[in-house]
């Protein structure tokens, strides 16, 4: 058998689909969109017809998406560019977000706070859902933004983005509400006017789509101004020669999740109860992160910790078995801090170190999915043999 990726909210392989909706932009319309030429205008619809298609799914007008560099950027470009407009409105400086937020928002929020803004970091419960009453309790007058991850790229958390949105609006009416959908998009519904936000993040290579694509969603009249400076392209909200191929792979990445949404859901998830009853029985000690409710975490999504086990060596094993796999947080070289999530979960330091994640794809089988539960008991054991 060759090799078994079970990464996919780190990222996905490119669809042939959208490869091939991407190649005409290299081959036949190459030419800069902002040009008046022909070259130019070819260039411009493929940009514009990818704007409609981005927006039709998202059930928002053309004109409130602006085209970024990924998830990391949109997170940054929302939050900044909300709270500057905010507090030259006069609208306050304080920004909550909570603590298992993605770094693109944490060090971003972080980076605010040294530049003279204030900050909350809203606490979770234990399984990684939000507090509504700190939210309630944190926004004020002075609250300018407030940003919650539509669900958690480590643990699969789903957060109840409508009820945070509605509790915070009714404390302050004039709260921009961000939500970063990049491991959302394409597993549940992140239509903006559903929940309600005012900004909303897009990544297209978590969506079977090209890497350095992505979106922002920006409601219409947010106060909200732009991060990156220079041209006047998309309509000054984002300078810098579009992406045309990354666009219009972005476009069609985001056509075939939606259209494909309930068959790619009904797939993962019944791959993932596998794992997410099958480790547990195989593997004594096995403590899973995340809300144990299926419905409660990305159908994509396991994590679990292996108490007595480094995790880095459970994923080192396992790529030796051919199998790729995650830690879940972004550090994964050994000495380094537990992740955040799982410490404000309120999971002790020494488990949060033994901590995988596995997160299946399109592509995944049942065959693929079987290897698993047979090899990582063996894994477990030797490594835990070895720790004495
Ligand atoms: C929740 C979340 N936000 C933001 C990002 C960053 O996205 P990108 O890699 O497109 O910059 C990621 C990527 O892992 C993510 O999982």
């Amino acid at each position: 058998m060759s090799r078994i990726y079970l990464d996919h909210a780190a990222t996905t392989p490119p669809d042939a689909r959208v490869l091939e909706a991407m190649w005409p932009a290299y081959t036949r319309y190459w030419g800069n969109p902002s040009s008046i030429y022909l070259e130019g205008q070819e260039a411009r619809r493929v940009v514009d017809d990818a704007r409609k298609t981005c927006a039709n799914l998202l059930g928002v007008t053309p004109k409130e998406i602006v085209f970024t560099s990924g998830g990391t950027e949109s997170a940054n470009a929302a939050i900044r560019g909300a709270a500057f407009a905010q507090r030259d409105r006069g609208h306050g400086d304080h920004i909550v977000t909570t603590q298992v937020e993605h770094h693109a928002v944490l060090h971003t929020v972080e980076q605010l706070e040294r530049e003279g803004f204030r900050a909350t970091y809203l606490p979770v419960d234990a399984d990684g859902v939000v507090s509504l009453a700190a939210l309630e309790a944190a926004v004020g007058p002075g609250t300018s933004v407030v940003s919650i991850m539509a669900a958690n790229n480590e643990v699969g958390t789903i957060q109840p983005i409508a009820e945070a949105v509605r509790v915070a609006k009714a404390r302050n009416p004039r709260v921009v509400v961000h939500s970063d959908a990049v491991q959302g998009a394409g597993a549940i519904d992140i239509t903006p006017s559903k929940l309600g936000v005012d900004l909303l993040g897009i990544a297209a290579h978590k969506l079977y789509g090209p890497k350095g694509a992505g979106l922002l969603y920006v409601r219409n009249r947010t106060p909200w101004s732009p991060m990156i400076l220079g041209g006047s392209q998309e309509k000054e909200r984002r300078a810098g020669t579009e992406n045309v191929a990354g666009i219009a792979g972005l476009a069609a990445a985001m056509r075939l999740g939606w259209e494909e949404r309930d068959d790619r859901v009904r797939h993962a998830s019944q791959l993932r109860d596998r794992l997410l009853h099958g480790l547990p029985e195989r593997i004594p000690d096995t403590v899973i992160t995340g809300p144990a409710d299926p419905a409660g975490r990305l159908p994509n999504s396991f994590s679990c910790c292996f108490r007595n086990v480094e995790g880095e060596s459970v994923l080192l094993a396992l790529d030796l078995a051919d199998i790729a796999a995650s830690s879940g947080s972004a550090c994964t070289t050994g000495a380094l801090e537990p992740s955040h999530v799982l410490t404000a979960m309120g999971i002790d330091r020494d488990l949060a170190h033994a901590s995988l994640r596995l997160t299946v794809g399109k592509d995944n089988t049942d065959a693929e999915i079987d290897r698993v539960l047979d090899v990582l008991p063996g894994i477990v054991a030797r490594l835990r043999a070895l720790a004495g």
